[in-house]
């Protein structure tokens, strides 16, 4: 069997596991990991659920998927060599009495170290967390968060102490997985490493600055998460204001998080709601099943913000997400000060599904005197097949680098309290204030009304 051996026996314990999650990002990336040799011999991965499944009927489920959306290839001898590490174990997950089974289980397979994986609803994290404890004494156990965490700053500080009782804060890892994404680790390299960049990204220079993530799926089977979610708590509070504290932070001189915090703590509280943050809902999202039938959560929102720091002073951000749009692209958006009245030069740094770096400027039109043409640079990393197959997907990587105990890749606990503020404050402004729920149309770029913010490139 591939793999490095060590003395104990160590598992992660999925609740979740019979997800949208584990089946799409999970599993893939367990298997990945175990096909270059990255799991232990003695790593299983335990599935409890309340399913009446076996684990050889679990085991059948996961293979398709793990065709799918796995980066390495299926074979027959690497997945059934993947399959003998999971067990499938039946039990009540919001049952406290439950997890002494779990203990039981667990002492019959003489696992020792424990990493906990909640790919749940938030509303589950504090019943799992007191199973743990009243049964599973093992206090040295990692766990791994998914957000939201909470769903405003008042629930996070709960779920955060209650968790704090038992994890060491060491362990507790809160999982964001924009910040596993190649591209988004990037923006690191293409800032600091480059005199060409580094020395203008400031508001000398750069007249504004737009964040995109717009996604072609719907609520799909999520609904009753998402219906109680909304856009802004979905993507807005973690994954885009993570991106965006990369994409302003000071140049870290040793640790990056200390700057990503204090770019969120940088954040201008809202001044004029109307003016600046637009939500919207996707047509057809009410007929959507378990969708509340006068929902009025937003799919859609675009927010402009500042920054109010010395680098940053009056530069608008722009940031929107969406689902059901017409295109699924990620991207940052670099817009520079027009030189001369000329055509704005523009840097894309493109996060997916095209990963890569655009950049336009100006050139003089071949026989002309003095007109000018915009031309392009585009670099596709993506096409290269080589780094295509030899690119961890960012859950593969967030795993990894969770058993490894290396907590550089996760969101901090500080800046969850910091994101929560300020988005605790600007939805309380919006129930304050007249603005309202925009429709837009499926396979569009959002609501109309948001280009009122600004141009948005990719439109
Ligand atoms: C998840 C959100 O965190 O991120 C989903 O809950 C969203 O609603 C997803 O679709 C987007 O992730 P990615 O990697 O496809 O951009």
């Amino acid at each position: 069997m591939t793999g490095l051996k060590t003395t104990k026996n160590t598992a992660i314990t999925i609740f979740g596991g019979t997800g949208d999650l584990t089946y799409r990002k999970l599993i893939p990336g367990l298997y990945n990991l175990h096909a270059i040799g990255k799991l232990k011999e003695n790593f299983k991965i335990i599935i409890p659920g309340r399913r009446n499944y076996t684990t050889s009927k679990y085991i059948e489920i996961i293979k398709p998927w793990i065709e799918k959306y796995s980066r390495k290839k299926v074979t027959e001898e690497l997945f059934n060599e993947f399959s003998k590490r999971i067990s499938y174990f039946k039990m009540n997950i919001p049952e406290t009495e439950d997890y002494k089974k779990l203990q039981d289980f667990y002492k019959k397979e003489d696992i020792e170290e424990h990493i906990y994986y909640y790919a749940v609803a938030p509303a589950m994290f504090l019943k799992i967390t007191k199973g743990i404890k009243t049964y599973l004494k093992e206090n040295k156990a990692k766990v791994i968060i998914e957000k939201p965490f909470g769903e405003n700053l008042e629930d996070a500080t709960k779920l955060n102490e209650e968790l704090s009782t038992f994890f060491d804060k060491n362990n507790i890892f809160h999982i964001d997985h924009y910040l596993g994404k190649e591209m988004i680790q990037n923006i690191l390299s293409v800032r600091f490493n480059n005199a060409i960049f580094k020395n203008i990204w400031n508001k000398d220079i750069i007249e504004s600055v737009q964040i995109t993530a717009s996604e072609t799926v719907g609520v799909e089977s999520r609904a009753s998460y998402y219906d109680k979610s909304g856009a802004v708590r979905d993507m807005l509070q973690n994954h885009l204001l993570q991106v965006l504290s990369i994409v302003a932070m000071e140049e870290p001189k040793g640790d990056m998080k200390k700057e990503q915090l204090n770019l969120l703590k940088a954040i201008k509280p809202c001044e004029n709601i109307e003016e600046s943050l637009i939500l919207g809902q996707y047509e057809g999202y009410l007929k959507e099943e378990n969708v509340s039938k006068n929902s009025k959560t937003e799919t859609y929102v675009a927010l402009k913000l500042e920054i109010d720091n010395e680098r940053w002073k009056g530069v608008p951000f722009f940031i929107r997400t969406g689902k059901r749009m017409l295109t699924r692209e990620t991207q940052v958006v670099i817009k520079f000060k027009s030189e001369n009245k000329a055509p704005q030069n523009m840097l894309v740094i493109k996060i997916q599904p095209t990963e890569g770096i655009y950049l336009k400027f100006n050139v003089k039109k071949p026989g002309s005197v003095n007109t000018l043409k915009e031309v392009s640079m585009d670099f596709c990393q993506s096409c290269i097949l080589e780094s295509k197959i030899n690119t961890p997907e960012a859950y593969e990587r967030l795993l990894y680098a969770a058993l490894k105990g290396n907590k550089m890749l996760f969101s901090k606990w500080e800046h969850i309290v910091t994101s929560w503020h300020y988005i605790d404050d600007l939805m309380k402004k919006y129930k304050e204030s007249s603005s309202k729920l925009y429709t837009y149309p499926q396979d569009s770029m959002g609501p109309v009304e948001a280009n009122r913010l600004t141009d948005w490139i990719l439109d």
